[in-house]
């Protein structure tokens, strides 16, 4: 399935997605199976730590992760098991929201899940492991190495990583080999849900091919920064799998309106409940 979102008239392409997100509708009936524009992920994530969903797991922020990974979850839905992660452009926060994505996955009590740096150019998941690898998604390919060499596992969760190993300007040939298909393989037959970071997806390829080994792609867009036009411009370079739906993060305006709209709703709610 693709989704697609038709645009209401008088918008223009260079306005920033998040202004126009309220006017973006499924065209496709079944989008509920996938994640809707309007998965928001606040703005000043940082101002909690980077790893929200690991510590700081009762924050609002925490929660919108976990209602990210319901949403891919959905039994009779798309329910993806290997997803790649990608952006029009750097600095949208495909890695943030994978590795908080991928730590929502492998807070499951029963099964393990993977987070994979695919972004061989310029690895990001490495900052949130100490000490720093030196062997990873790069080194399995090219040297034919044991996945169990580089896959590390994060303490106190159900959660392994992948880190990228060596950074490399051209890594079109080794995502495109056999034996990226083949490890992948292994990780679907050991992984319940596997998570991929990727570069950006407009100047670059790699997106794309690792697409071709996986269920589905989540494409992420930063308010105040992604253009509608820089949007579907990474839309229409997605051809390897599905895409799976937009998130919208780093949204500004409308947060402080969305928690405050979710409180009183929660305070009616139960209020009205205790009435009863
Ligand atoms: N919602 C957010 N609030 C605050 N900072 C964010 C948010 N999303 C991303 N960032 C920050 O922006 C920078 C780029 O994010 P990153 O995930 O590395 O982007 P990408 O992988 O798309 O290049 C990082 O410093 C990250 O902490
Ligand atoms: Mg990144």
């Amino acid at each position: 399935m693709r989704t697609k979102f038709k645009q209401v008239r008088g918008r223009r392409p260079n306005q920033p997605v998040d202004e126009a997100a309220k006017d973006f509708q499924a065209k496709d009936g079944k989008l509920a199976a996938g994640v809707p524009l309007a998965e928001i992920l606040s703005h000043k994530l940082t101002n909690s730590p980077e790893l929200v969903v690991r510590d700081n797991g009762g924050s609002f922020i925490a929660e919108k992760f976990r209602r990210l990974k319901s949403l891919l979850s959905v039994e009779d839905g798309l329910n993806p098991q290997v997803m790649v992660v990608t952006s029009a452009a750097p600095g949208e926060g495909k890695s943030l929201v994978a590795m908080n994505l991928a730590l929502a996955f492998g807070a499951s009590k029963d099964e393990r899940s993977l987070v994979i740096d695919a972004d061989l150019r310029r690895p990001t998941l490495f900052r949130w492991l100490s000490p720093s690898p030196n062997i990873g998604l790069a080194e399995l390919i090219s040297q034919d190495l044991d996945p169990k060499h580089a896959i590390l596992h994060i303490k106190d969760t159900r959660l392994d990583i992948l880190p990228a190993g060596k950074a490399t300007e051209d890594p079109d040939q080794l995502l495109g080999s056999n034996r990226l298909r083949d490890l992948m393989e292994q990780f679907r037959g050991r992984y319940k849900k596997i998570v991929i970071d990727t570069p950006p997806i407009v100047p670059f390829t790699d997106a794309d091919i690792i697409a071709g080994t996986s269920d589905g792609v989540l494409l992420i867009t930063r308010a105040g920064r992604t253009t509608i036009s820089l949007m579907r411009q990474a839309e229409s370079l997605v051809q390897g799998a599905p895409l799976l739906g937009i998130v919208l993060n780093d949204q500004k305006r409308t947060l402080a309106d969305w928690e405050g709209r979710y409180e009183s709703y929660y305070k009616d709610y139960y209020a009205r409940d205790r009435k009863q």
